[in-house]
């Protein structure tokens, strides 16, 4: 289960609803007023737990020196955010494109615009 390489983007979100609580899914579908981005954000906190929190640091504090503080990373500039998060960034940040799909960044942009809170 570490690695979801090749399966979709839909199987993918499956395997992370499975750990969501099934109340909080059913409360999901039926609540219409139930924002959108806060789901958003609580997948990609799970994704960056499982898959960024070892270098950039357990709900987004970084440890300090070569790695990037999270929430200080600028609001406007998403392109940014989902380009250095797909390619990489300077060989320290490794490329996530084949890892995670667009969605997936989706989610953890909308967690780190919640600034771990
Ligand atoms: C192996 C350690 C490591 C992992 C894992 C890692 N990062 Fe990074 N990340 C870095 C380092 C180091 C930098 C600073 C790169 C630089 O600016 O030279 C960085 C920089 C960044 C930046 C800033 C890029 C920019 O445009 O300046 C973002 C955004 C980022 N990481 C997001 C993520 C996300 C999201 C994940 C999980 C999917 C993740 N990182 C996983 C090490 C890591």
């Amino acid at each position: 289960m570490k690695h979801h390489r090749g399966l979709t983007v839909l199987a993918f979100a499956g395997v992370l609803a499975a750990g969501l609580s099934a109340a909080a899914q059913q409360a999901s579908q039926t609540a219409s007023h139930d924002p959108e981005e806060s789901q958003q954000a609580e997948r990609g906190k799970q994704l960056y737990a499982e898959r960024c929190s070892h270098c950039h640091g357990f709900n987004m504090v970084s440890a300090g020196d070569v790695t990037f503080d999270l929430r200080t990373f600028p609001r406007d500039q998403r392109e940014r955010f989902f380009e250095s998060v797909t390619n990489g960034k300077d060989r320290l940040m490794p490329p996530w494109g084949d890892v995670l799909s667009q969605d997936d960044i989706a989610d953890i942009w909308a967690y780190v615009q919640s600034r771990g809170k």
